[in-house]
């Protein structure tokens, strides 16, 4: 935002302000309240308006609460939801839910065994299969309670299965998945979470997320989103422009 929509902002709200000392306070009152009336109704109706991908999330939620997976799926849901934005023809049935759902094996994995199991190096291949098998499982138990269409679920579920331990893409719905699960690294949020955990410090983290770029995306859209928020994080972090 720019400082003079600061400004401008800044001048309406004193404008209101004056506006109820010099008088027009009551019938502003009644106003507020028949705006709040309309206010409770409009967010009643939001309720009501819930998606189904904002209930395969509160379903997923319980399985979310470990290795900050529930940071990770928030940035890569909205990640998702801005690649599909860039790729009309893949179908957001599929990535949404796969997106949300992908991760909730590790919920499975106990915590002491996870270190070993993602990250730059990973040594223990047995439990980085275990999260996406118990994934699968977890995520076909979800869609098949909410009735998911059939067809969608062997989908979604396929692209879970092997999420990390497969490297190439089963189709564009999979691209998204695959490179909205890694964008969130670039965050500021994922570079702090991760170069502690990684045991890596955070100018040379963000050095080694760099150079990845080009190795780890299938979209060019994701190429560009990456950059984006490592240029912000680096900002951040080293108050290098961006
Ligand atoms: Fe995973
Ligand atoms: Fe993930």
């Amino acid at each position: 935002m720019s400082r003079q929509d600061l400004g401008i902002k800044g001048l309406r709200i004193k404008g209101m302000c004056e506006g109820e000392k010099s008088g027009k306070g009551e019938t502003g009152g009644k106003e507020n309240a028949e705006l709040g009336t309309r206010i409770a109704k409009l967010h009643q109706g939001r309720t009501l308006m819930k998606t189904i991908y904002d209930t395969i999330y509160e379903m997923a939620k319980p399985y979310l609460n470990t290795r900050y997976n529930d940071v990770h799926i928030d940035l890569s849901y909205d990640f998702t939801k801005r690649l599909l934005q860039y790729y009309p023809q893949a179908d957001e049935a599929i990535a949404l839910p796969a997106i949300l759902l992908h991760d909730v094996g590790w919920k499975m994995v106990p915590e002491e065994e996870q270190p070993g199991a993602f990250g730059p190096e990973v040594k223990n291949h047995e439990a980085q299969r275990f999260h996406e098998i118990e994934g699968v499982r977890i995520a076909g138990e979800i869609l098949n309670e909410l009735k998911y269409p059939e067809d969608k679920i062997h989908e979604i579920l396929d692209i879970i299965d092997g999420h990390d331990t497969r490297m190439e893409a089963l189709s564009l719905n999979d691209k998204l998945v695959k490179d909205a699960d890694k964008l969130w690294r670039f965050t500021p949020i994922g570079v702090d979470i991760d170069h502690a955990r990684f045991g890596i410090e955070r100018i040379p983290y963000m050095i080694y997320l760099e150079d990845r770029i080009k190795d780890w995306f299938f979209t060019p859209a994701a190429e560009e989103m990456a950059s984006e928020a490592l240029a912000i994080a680096r900002s951040e972090f080293t108050g290098e422009n961006l």
